[in-house]
């Protein structure tokens, strides 16, 4: 079975089913190009809060010696603001915001994807020894995770609704 051919988090759905390389804003996430200083000693890749990332950094995780053929998140976040980095390596991230799902592949260290609050993601297909370095919004709180899918579809349609009362929940 292909890494893609397993199932998701969500039941009934495949890793098959999210939408691959999907240009400019997708599910409501984006790819941002950081700046590459590259010299004969190397490359270097800066990121500010507030200037290139939309939010002020309040924490830095990162995943590492995540085994072949394992899968990380499948959840969403109430608040939280997040840009995700493959530092080294690559894998792929799919998001889904009750919407309209797809599929990003993650192979540069000077590319990040930007994902807002109220995103359903799945992390996967990660390359032996790759570092997937996340950029947080927020300390981090047990309390700002949706793990159920139907509970987080739920809460982006109450969301919808505010913002667009015309909408049928
Ligand atoms: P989780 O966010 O579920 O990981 P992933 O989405 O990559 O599968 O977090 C896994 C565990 O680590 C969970 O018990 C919470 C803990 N954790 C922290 O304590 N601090 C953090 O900043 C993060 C991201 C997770």
């Amino acid at each position: 079975m292909t890494t893609l051919e397993r199932r998701s988090a969500v039941p009934g759905r495949r890793l098959s089913d999210f939408d691959d390389q999907p240009q400019g804003e997708r599910a409501g996430c984006r790819m941002i190009d950081f700046p590459r200083i590259s010299d004969p000693r190397g490359a270097l890749t800066f990121v500010e809060g507030r200037s290139q990332v939309p939010f002020d950094i309040a924490r830095v995780y990162y995943l590492y010696d995540v085994p072949g053929g394992e899968s990380r998140g499948g959840h969403a976040h109430k608040e939280l603001q997040q840009l995700v980095i493959a530092a080294s390596g690559s894998f792929d991230v799919l998001v889904d915001d009750g919407h309209e799902t797809a599929r990003f592949h993650l192979n540069r260290s000077y590319n990040g994807l930007l994902l807002p609050r109220l995103t359903w993601r799945e992390l996967g297909n990660f390359s032996s020894g790759s570092v997937c370095l996340v950029l947080a919004s927020l300390p981090y709180t047990e309390d700002d995770y949706y793990r159920d899918y139907d509970e987080f579809l739920a809460a982006r349609r109450v969301v919808d609704h505010e913002t667009a009362p015309d909408t049928p929940r």
